[in-house]
This record gives C-alpha cells, structure tokens and sequence, in this order.
C-alpha cells in the first residue's frame, strides 16, 4: 500500500461517520490540487494506462470518469485526473446555495458496498462555484481532462420554476464546463423525480437549450436518469431528450428501492431516507443501458454508473451500451487505485476479445 493510500484513502474506511470521511478525503485532495509536486506524486501512483474513446465530440483518455456528488463545488478539480480518471463531473450544483439535508446524511452498508445518501444537493450555489472556477481557471490549475458540471433544482423553487432555474444554473456555468448534465433524477429534493414527467421536462430541456442556442456553441447537454422509472417511462424520456436535441443520457442515480440487508450495520443504514448507490445498483443500471441501446439502435450517447467497482463490471456495462462510465462507490470501497485496475482490465478484455480498441466493445453485448 502506497503513501497516497495512506494519506486519502484510509480515513475513508477507517471512521464511522461517512460524511466526516468524505470531507476528509475531499480537503486532503483538494490540497494536492494545489500543488505540482502532489499531483505528480499522486499520478505516480495512480496513473491509468491509455485507452482512447471518442465520444460527444471530444477524446477521452479512457472512459472511466468521477461520477457526480463526490467533488460537488468543484474543489479538487485537478486532483481526480491524478486519480487516474478521465473526465469529471463536479456538482450538483444548484441556482441557489443550499446546505442539504440535516446530518448524519451518508451511510454505509460495507458488506453491501453500498451506500445510502440524502445530501440533499449541498452546494454553494452555482455564481460561487463560478467564481472559483474562474480563479483556477486564472491560476493556470484547469484540468487537461474533459469537465462536466452536473446541475440540479434549487430546493426552494417548485417544478413550475425548475426550468429557469435549470436554465440559469446552465448560463451561469456555461463557460466553465465542456459537458452539462441535468439532473431530473435524485431522490433527495422533494419533487425532483417528477420532473421526469413529459410536459415539465420538455419545458426543462428546451429552456436549456434554449441557453445553449444563445451561446452558438455544441456543448453537449445530457440528462441523468432515475432507475425508479420504469422501462416504458424510460425509454419515453428518452425519446423526449432526443427530439428536444440532448445529446445523451446518464444511467443512472441512486435507488430508493433497497436490498435485503445481511447484517445490522446494513439494516441501519438501509432503513435511512434517501438513494441506494455501489454494487445493489449494477444490475438495474445495466438493464437500463441496455433497454436504452437497444431501443436508440446504439445511436443515443449513454453514459453507464452504478456499482460499476471492478474491470467486471465496466465491461459489462460498456457491452450493454455505454460509451462513458462513471463512479462514486466504487472509490470509497475499494480507495484510490479502484480506477487505474479498472482501465487496466478493460485494456485486457480489449485485447481478449481481439479488438482494435474499446470502441468496437460498446454495445458489443447487442451483436
Ligand atoms: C453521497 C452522494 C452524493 C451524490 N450526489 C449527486 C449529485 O449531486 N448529482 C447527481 O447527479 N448524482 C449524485 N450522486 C449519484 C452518483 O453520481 C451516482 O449516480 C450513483 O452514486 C451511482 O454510482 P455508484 O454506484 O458508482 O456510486 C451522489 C451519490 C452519492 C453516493
């Protein structure tokens, strides 16, 4: 075990209270953001070998990305490609800042690997995570990775405002991102879920990119799905995001439904409010990369997270249709070097399979 395990990934495990763990290891990675030095300790570390996709327009080393939730304002920006990721989501951010949910928040069911969350979009509001963007942007400390920014409602607006809300998170941060996904699908703002429904969506999605025309540019906009909905509603959402000219869809957020627990530590953290996330999540978020595929002929975008943890799980996953991956729990479980053994397998599957390279696998599952 390296220096860097010790110094980021242990307090995670190691303590009790998993939003405590978090900050923790958030503060600690937002310093080695700050310095050269640690960046290159830690991607001496925690490199990932190459594995290029083309996707949305752009070239991605490899396909595994940091999925949302985990750096909400944006503070270890630089850090995570160290980490070996890809591309990153930062936020949910919202309009408004908020302070989330009443703590204790995050739970942990270990021997599910799985998580349970109701944060609660806490977040500094879309103008402060801006203006922060814009200093590192300034100070030379951009990642050279793509950036996604994930966008969510402010808690005290109602879905009949949701769409400018939406829409002016989007304008505020435009500048600041290369990719934007909406976030219609947490369980933890009261009302968020039904903006899934059609006529509150269109009005989302066209007041969005509504600001997307205004600014003449390709920027994908994408849009983050609920494995609560079922199959039908599914694939009608997607049929709403394409013909409101989105460019994708990300499967999937936590679940409200929950798995038997095995223990009494699981039960505790099973019976909180909020989403289920890690390995209960797989097998619904697979199915629903799959539908999606299948349905799209392939010609949708989809971006697959949920309990993707080991090489295993991101090939089953990209073979069902996933051009880009994600995660969140995976990293928590199993610390820092989760990401570079993840590409590493893949390379391996890649090679296995007598591919020229991990194009040819997505999708592959269908053929
Ligand atoms: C503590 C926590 C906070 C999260 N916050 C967000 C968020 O703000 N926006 C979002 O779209 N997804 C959020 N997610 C969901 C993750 O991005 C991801 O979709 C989900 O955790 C499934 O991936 P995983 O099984 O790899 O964790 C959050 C997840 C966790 C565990």
């Amino acid at each position: 075990m390296g220096l860097g395990w010790k110094i980021f990934a242990r307090p995670i495990i190691s303590r009790l209270d998993s939003e405590r763990s978090h900050d923790l290891a958030l503060s600690t990675l937002s310093k080695f953001d700050r310095s050269q030095y640690g960046k290159s300790l830690l991607s001496g570390m925690y490199q990932s070998p190459e594995l290029p996709v083309h996707v949305l327009g752009r070239l991605f080393h490899h396909p595994l990305g940091l999925a949302a939730g985990m750096d909400k304002g944006a503070k270890a920006l630089s850090a995570w490609p160290a980490l070996g990721f890809s591309w990153i989501e930062y936020g949910g951010v919202t309009r408004f800042p908020q302070d989330g949910n009443p703590k204790p928040r995050m739970f942990r069911a270990n021997s599910e690997r799985a998580l349970v969350n109701s944060m609660g979009f806490n977040n500094p509001g879309a103008s402060s995570v801006r203006d922060s963007l814009v200093s590192r942007y300034a100070s030379g400390n951009w990642p050279n990775v793509p950036v996604a920014a994930n966008i969510g409602r402010s808690k005290k607006v109602n879905n009949e405002q949701a769409p400018s809300d939406y829409a002016s998170t989007l304008d505020t941060l435009w500048n600041h991102a290369d990719i934007f996904v909406l976030n219609v699908s947490s369980p933890n703002t009261p009302g968020l879920r039904d903006l899934q429904h059609e006529d509150l969506l269109t009005e989302v999605l066209s007041q969005c990119t509504g600001i997307r025309n205004r600014y003449e540019s390709v920027k994908p906009i994408l849009l983050k799905l609920s494995p609560d909905c079922s199959d039908d509603q599914i694939l009608q959402i997607s049929d709403i995001a394409s013909s409101n000219g989105l460019d994708g869809i990300v499967a999937t957020n936590t679940t409200i439904t929950r798995p038997e627990p095995s223990n009494t530590q699981s039960r505790i953290a099973f019976s909180q409010n909020g989403g289920v996330s890690g390995r209960p999540l797989q097998k619904r978020s697979l199915e629903v990369i799959s539908n999606l595929y299948e349905y799209t002929d392939g010609d949708m975008t989809l971006v697959g997270v949920g309990g993707i943890d080991s090489p295993d799980s991101a090939w089953k996953a990209i073979t069902s249709g996933a051009s880009l991956i994600q995660l969140y729990s995976g990293l928590v479980f199993n610390g820092p070097g989760v990401t570079s053994s993840i590409v590493r397998g893949l390379k391996r599957k890649v090679s296995e399979n007598g591919f020229s390279g991990i194009s040819e696998a997505i999708g592959y599952a269908h053929r």
